[in-house]
């Protein structure tokens, strides 16, 4: 069996692979913003004219779908380049050209002459279907956390979504036994840490971090962010059916950005 770690490399490898693409795609033309979704960006992004940045934007399905919901100023960005170049793509097939796309990895949003991650330029910040989870390693999430904090000006929302360790009974009996896994030291080997996945199914390759309750409120407190909402996606709305084959039950968080990091 495999035993390096997955990194950045890894998961950057697999939004890459053709299974992936061909997914994420797919959904991005055919699926659009989940109803939950669409609640919530117009809850907390109610002004439509303001300079929005998505991370892990993926092949354009939440993108797509804020230009429709009349959003003009969005800049969206992805460091799986074969993801951008479709997103780029269905934004030009759907008169949308006017968003800015971007290669590029959340944990290195570099500022500096001929970039264009200048501080304080956004004015909300968006990291949906998971995309914040499927970083390795709690530091490099907050790593992540720390540079959309750095591009955002202070009372900016950041809305993301994450998967939830604790949110059934069926997943604390799961977790549970992951526990006794990593205690005897026999978990998947590749795995960074307690709460990473790993796994491959028809859509391809899949790293996932499924983070408890707690560790959000820390991280979000560690990077600057005021947490000001979550819930998990059937108490926001009830999706169709093809929503809920594409993607499982998640919870949503909502984040102010603070003045300043803390000390
Ligand atoms: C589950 S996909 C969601 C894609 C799209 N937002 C959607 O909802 O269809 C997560 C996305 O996050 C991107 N991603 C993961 N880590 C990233 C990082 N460090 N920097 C930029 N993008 C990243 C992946 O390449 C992938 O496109």
């Amino acid at each position: 069996m495999e035993t390096r770690k997955i990194d950045s490399a890894t998961v950057r490898a697999d939004f890459n692979d053709l299974l992936s693409v061909v997914h994420y795609t797919r959904a991005a033309h055919e699926l659009g913003l989940w109803q939950s979704e669409r609640r919530l960006i117009e809850r907390f992004f109610p002004d439509r004219a303001t300079p929005l940045l998505e991370a892990g934007c993926g092949a354009g399905r939440v993108t797509l779908g804020l230009w429709e919901l009349g959003y003009r100023h969005l800049t969206a960005f992805d460091f799986a380049e074969e993801l951008v170049d479709q997103a780029r793509s269905l934004a030009a097939e759907r008169q949308a050209g006017a968003i800015t796309f971007l290669h590029a990895d959340a944990t290195r949003l570099l500022a500096g002459p001929g970039q264009p991650w200048d501080d304080e330029r956004f004015r909300g910040a968006l990291f949906m279907f998971n995309g914040l989870m499927q970083i390795p390693g709690r530091a490099h999430r907050r790593n992540a956390l720390r540079q959309l904090h750095r591009v955002c000006a202070p009372g900016a929302p950041l809305l993301f979504t994450t998967h939830d360790r604790d949110s059934s009974p069926t997943e604390r009996a799961l977790w549970r036994l992951e526990t006794l896994r990593w205690v005897r030291g026999e978990q998947d080997p590749r795995l960074v840490e307690f709460g990473d996945r790993y796994f491959e199914d028809e859509t391809g390759r899949t790293f996932m971090h499924l983070p408890d309750r707690k560790e959000i409120l820390e991280d979000l407190a560690a990077t600057g962010w005021s947490h000001t909402f979550d819930a998990m996606r059937t108490e926001v709305a009830r999706e169709s059916r093809a929503v809920r084959d594409f993607s499982d039950e998640c919870r949503f968080w909502a984040a102010r950005r603070n003045e300043g990091l803390p000390a």
